[in-house]
Formats: C-alpha cells, structure tokens, sequence
C-alpha cells in the first residue's frame, strides 16, 4: 500500500470531475430497442445469484444441466454452476453451425500490410477441430498448459479455443514482453507446449517473435516439449530439429473432425500473468462456465450487442484479458460478427482504424481511453476524412477516461465529426484481469451517460466505495472501491499460490474484495473510477507495477538502489519514471541511461522500459525504510516535493534537487 489514502493522492484529478456535470441519456429510438431495459437491474436485484443462472441457461448450450448455482462455502473461493458440464469452443463455434448460422462472418481479419481473411462459423470451426486434433497429436491433453505467444492474427483465437476444446489451459503471453518474462511465466504454469509465430508487423516493418522463444528455452530445466510456429511474416528463423513444428505442417494437415468432450464448469479455462504490487507477477485463473456467462451477459448488454446486424471490433491485443473475453470468447459465444486488425493505427496512415470502421461498417467499437487521446493529437481531420455513420455505440476501458477525451470520442467517432444529430453512447467499462468480465458500466439505453464515470454496477453485480474502515462512503465522498458479493467470471485464484489470492484481494477488508482502486461516488451515487491505490501503474491502459521494474533494475550491476514510480502523462495517462542510485565506477558512464532502459527492456519487456531514469545519490525513506514515492512522484511530475518531515533523513529530497539542477 502507498502512504496516502487515494483521496488525496488523486486530489487533482477528483477536483476536475467534482466540475464535470454534463449527463447524456439515450434516444427514444435507441432506449426502445436497446438489449438492456430498466427491468433488468430489478429483476437482478431481487433473483440474486439465481440471476447469473437465467444467464448461464440463456446464453450457454450445457451437456449437463448444473445442480447448484452458486457454492461460496470455502469463501474466498467460489464456484458456479456446479455440477454443469460444457464445452467453451462448442458453444463459441459448433453451435452456430448446428444452428444454422455456418456461413455468418465469425472474423474478418486485416494485417497491418493490407492482406485480408475471413472466417464464417464454419470455416473458424473446422480450423479450431483440426488445431485441436494438432495439439492431441503434440501430446497435449486435458489440463496441460500451453503458453501462446502470439501477435494479433486468427491463429491467436484458434490457438485459445483449439485449447479450450481439448481442456488445455492457455496463458497467453504479450508479444510484448521480453524472453525472460516469457520464460518465468512457461516455468511458473509448466507449459508443455509454446504456440508462436515467426513474427508480425509493426509500422510497416518485420517484427519478431520466434527469437525471443528460442532465447526463453536456451537454459535447461524447462517443461516445453514443443514450439509451434505459424508462419506468418516469412523472416528466418532458427529451428531445433525435434522440439519446433511449422503450424502449416502440423495443423493443415490434421483431421477436421473433432467431437468436443464437455468439461465441468470449473474447468481451468486459463492463466493470465498481470502485474501485482510484489516484483512477482500473478498468474490469474479463470474456469469455465461462469467466466462465459458473465462476459456473454455483458458483451450483449454492455454494447446492445445484435449479432445478426452488428459488425464489432474490440482493439485489444489478446494478450491482454480485454482480448480474451471480448474478443477471443465473449463475441463467438454470442455469434457475432468482428474485426480483428493486427497493427498499429498510424500504419500506414493515421487515419487507418477509420478506414477500417468506414471499410467494415464497424457499429460497435471498443478500445482504450490513451488510443483516443492520441487520436485527438493527431486531430480531427482525419477521422473526418472517412463515414463513420455506421457506429451505433462506442466503448472504453482499462483506465479512466478525461471527460475532454470522451466529449471527443462522443462528438468526432460517435457523432461522425459532428454530422451525426444523435451520436452513439459510450460505455465505460471498468473491471480487471481479476474480474473477467465488465463490473461497472452503464447499459447504453437506460443510462444517461456522464463524461468520465462508469457510473453503475453490472446488474447482478454488487460493488461499493468504502473508507479505509471498510464503511460505505457517503455520496460525494472517495474511498476505495470494493465488490461485496462473488460474481460469476471473479478469479479462482492465482496459479499455485493460494495465500496469495486471499492475501491481495480479501485481507483489506473483511468479506469484500478489495480491487486496488481508487473511487468517489458523486452527488447521485454514480461511480468514478480514479486510478490505482497501490503501487501498480497504469500506463497506456497496461498495467505494470513499480516493483516489478525495481526489481529489473536493481539486477543490473550498475544499479544500487532504484525506485519507480508513474508520473501523470497526458496521453499515455501515466509514464514510468526510475530514480536510481548507481554503483562506482557506473557513475562515470555517459551511457548508463540507455543500458537500464535496454536492461528493463530485456528482464520484463519494451513496454516497461522507463520514459525517463534519473540518477540520484539517494533515495527518501522513512526511518522504517520505506520509499517514499509519492516524493519521487512530485519531482517526476515537476511539482515542488510535499510534506517530507517522516524521512529518515530530511536532507535527502534537496540532495536530489540538486543532483538533476546538474
Ligand atoms: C484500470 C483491464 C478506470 C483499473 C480490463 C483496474 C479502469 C485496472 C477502467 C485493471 C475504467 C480498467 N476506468 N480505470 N473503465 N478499466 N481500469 O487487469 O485501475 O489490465 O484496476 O484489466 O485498469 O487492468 P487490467
């Protein structure tokens, strides 16, 4: 925990909302036909958790029936609908196809250069029966883990549902992250199998991504007994004779039948590392059937989802979890139609999701509050170059949004640069790798929309703001924001280490979860969000955490001491700032900078390498020892430093002072 309750740490950014009164409600139009009406957060409040099971029975096809709904009797560890049995690929992919809908459009792919693919029902079901039989054949089998390392292409959500189907359990890891974090992440789950690829692209050049794993495998003691490799931009890659498979050899090949076996509800569905207040990051599990119900609820409700007419695109790497419930299980389960684009949106133009909106007839989009802030740096035009008329709700998450950005993204996306009379809603999602599916969000034809607020629970959801007492805060008051009752897609636990699950989320406070957030409720009891309370960052919507590079930095020999911490940006919401004290001879250096950004660009990945490092001849503590970085935090942030008179030694923040005058 920080040393300052999160009021005051978000003091400056609780003051702007404090001024933010504008409120949106639905259109008439929009209200009558929306998927959520009113009703349903009535009749969630009075069903209880038996809400969840009309949803489960609704949405889901089960092999076998449950018997209980909800069994919370060796809290914190739940599970739902026991006794039920079913298959996640069969309901994100047979079904459709028995059902009549084979030939709907499951993805239309576009790679960065231009190439395009399509997949129906049909065709996404027969690759995923044929991934499947590759795997078995691989020697993988029910509860095996198999790691995937891969960009943004179809043979990403092949590989999860491949993995469902046969009950292996997948832990994506970013493309992003380095060797060694790939490598703790295999040896953490045991993974038996790696599916990867030669690489992607990235602003019109090669990437790669194969390197990286044969350099995760080169020490010994590892449990991988193959890497699968799709083949997907052609660069060379070194190939180990006996361990490595080409996807095209194994998985063009192999039958393209494949009858899914049903699983229980609480079959691990999958392990997804997310970084957490220790140097040490957590592999979260999720299972099975509540984890489909809950994001297939909200996938429906959040976005008036109407599979039949809807074209849906979530931006989200699948290597994050908005990539795993919204685009990987939620929109198959539902039988939607979605783009899935691999590149960046300034490739090869800035203007290239808005062609791809205008090019698909993209109606409903979901993407991250720092890709809309760079989009209004870049300016208008240039989405005002392209029709967006065809979208009809627009969404957001990971971070919480500045109402300058969500009037922006309301008027210029939703609004079709102003030419649109009534512009599509947004809905601001809030929820978490832990969480699995949306907990806050306004259902976009009952909720009248603030700038800025995710505003209200998820019917069935139970969610408050609390004092550091754990008592309900006031309207008009901040606090922490806890969930007080189980829900359906909640973590199981974090991978092999049951302690640590009770410790992080139930240890806080008593019988509530305890999400690491900061939250006020305004005058009418609607919720905003306001950054993390604890020592994880939150930059670009990813989610790093100060200890975590620390620990990468005090590795080098150079580093003595390091602390980091975020500093508030403007477009990349927060950026990581290392204050570090350097051994000996390091100090005469002119290029240690470059070497620690390179080194944490090594031990954890490029998206963690710090924006800026400052070395400094000390760092404040108290006298029990513990950084003081909300210090750090004024410097970084180009603030005079306040209240230092708990440090050790309070000389220490004008030493710094004058070590970066330098
Ligand atoms: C933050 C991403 C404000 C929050 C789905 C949370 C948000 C962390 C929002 C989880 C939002 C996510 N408004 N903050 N709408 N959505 N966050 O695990 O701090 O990558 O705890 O999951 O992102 O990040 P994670």
């Amino acid at each position: 925990m920080s040393e300052q309750p999160p009021v005051k740490q978000q003091g400056e950014a609780l003051e702007n909302l404090y001024h933010e009164h504008r409120s949106f409600p639905p259109s008439a139009e929009f209200a009558a036909a929306a998927v959520a009406q009113p009703e349903l957060y009535e009749d969630a409040a009075a069903a209880g958790p038996e809400f969840w099971a009309r949803q489960a029975r609704d949405l889901l096809s089960w092999d076998e029936d449950f018997t209980q709904t909800l069994d919370f009797s060796d809290a914190p560890f739940a599970k739902w609908f026991v006794g039920g049995k079913l298959n996640a690929s069969y309901n994100a992919l047979d079904r459709h196809v028995e059902q009549g809908r084979g030939d709907r459009v499951a993805i239309y792919f576009e790679g960065e250069p231009g190439d395009t693919r399509t997949y129906t029902y049909a065709q996404l079901t027969e690759e995923v029966k044929k991934a499947a039989n590759a795997f078995e054949s691989l020697g993988v089998s029910k509860g095996d883990r198999v790691a995937v390392y891969l960009p943004m292409i179809p043979e990403a959500v092949i590989t999860m549902l491949a993995c469902a189907r046969i009950g292996a359990v997948h832990s994506v890891v970013f493309g992003g992250f380095s060797a060694d974090a790939l490598r703790s992440r295999i040896d953490d789950a045991e993974a038996k199998l790696v599916v990867t690829a030669d690489g992607s692209y990235r602003r019109g050049k090669p990437t790669q991504l194969k390197p990286a794993v044969d350099e995760s495998l080169v020490r010994d003691g590892h449990s991988v007994q193959h890497v699968l490799v799709v083949k997907r931009n052609g660069e060379p890659v070194d190939w180990t004779d006996g361990r490595d498979v080409w996807w095209d050899d194994a998985v063009a090949t192999a039958s393209a039948e494949h009858t899914p076996v049903p699983h229980d509800s609480e079959h691990p569905l999958f392990i997804l590392y997310t970084s957490g207040t220790t140097g040490k990051p957590k592999g979260i599990l999720h299972t099975t059937g509540g984890y489909l119900t809950q994001t297939a609820f909200t996938h429906l409700a959040t976005f008036d989802l109407k599979p039949e007419t809807d074209v849906y695109w979530c931006t989200a790497d699948v290597g994050w979890v908005t990539g795993h419930s919204y685009v990987t299980y939620a929109p198959l389960v539902n039988g939607a139609t979605q783009l899935m684009y691999e590149g960046t949106p300034d490739t090869p133009h800035q203007g290239r999701w808005w062609e791809l909106v205008e090019k698909y007839k993209v109606s409903i989009l979901y993407t991250a509050p720092t890709a809309i802030r760079t989009c209004m740096k870049w300016g208008r035009d240039i989405p005002g170059k392209f029709n967006l008329d065809s979208i009809r709700v627009l969404g957001t998450v990971g971070e919480p949004i500045n109402p300058e950005a969500w009037m922006w993204y309301r008027t210029v996306i939703g609004g079709n640069g102003g030419k649109k009379e009534i512009p599509a809603p947004i809905v601001d999602t809030w929820w978490q790798t832990e969480t699995g599916a949306h907990m806050i969000a306004p259902m976009p034809g009952v909720t009248a929309t603030k700038p800025g607020s995710a505003q209200v629970p998820v019917p069935g959801i139970s969610v408050d703001v609390v004092d550091e007492m754990g008592q309900p805060v006031p309207n008009g008051s901040g606090g922490f924001l806890v969930v007080k009752e189980p829900w359906p897609a909640m973590l199981r636990g974090i991978w092999g280490d049951p302690q640590r699950f009770k410790d992080t989320y139930w240890s806080r406070f008593d019988n509530m979860y305890f999400a690491g957030d900061g939250a006020k409720k305004d005058e009418d009891g609607d919720i905003w969000l306001l950054g993390r309370v604890d020592d994880v960052m939150n930059v670009s919507g990813h989610r790093l955490s100060t200890t975590e590079i620390e620990s990468a930095l005090v590795s080098h020999p150079s580093v003595a001491e390091a602390a980091v911490v975020g500093a508030v940006d403007e477009t990349t919401g927060e950026a990581v700032v290392a204050f570090v004290i350097l051994r000996g001879s390091a100090k005469d250096d002119a290029d240690i900078v470059t070497t620690l950004r390179n080194h944490v660009g090594k031990e954890i990945g490029p998206i963690a390498k710090p924006r800026h490092i400052l070395v400094v001849p000390e760092l404040p503590k108290t006298r029990s020892g513990k950084i003081m970085r909300r210090l750090l935090k004024d410097v970084a942030e180009g603030r005079e430093p306040g209240d230092s008179s708990t440090l050790a030694d309070n000389t220490v923040m004008s030493q710094i002072a004058e070590s970066l005058r330098k």
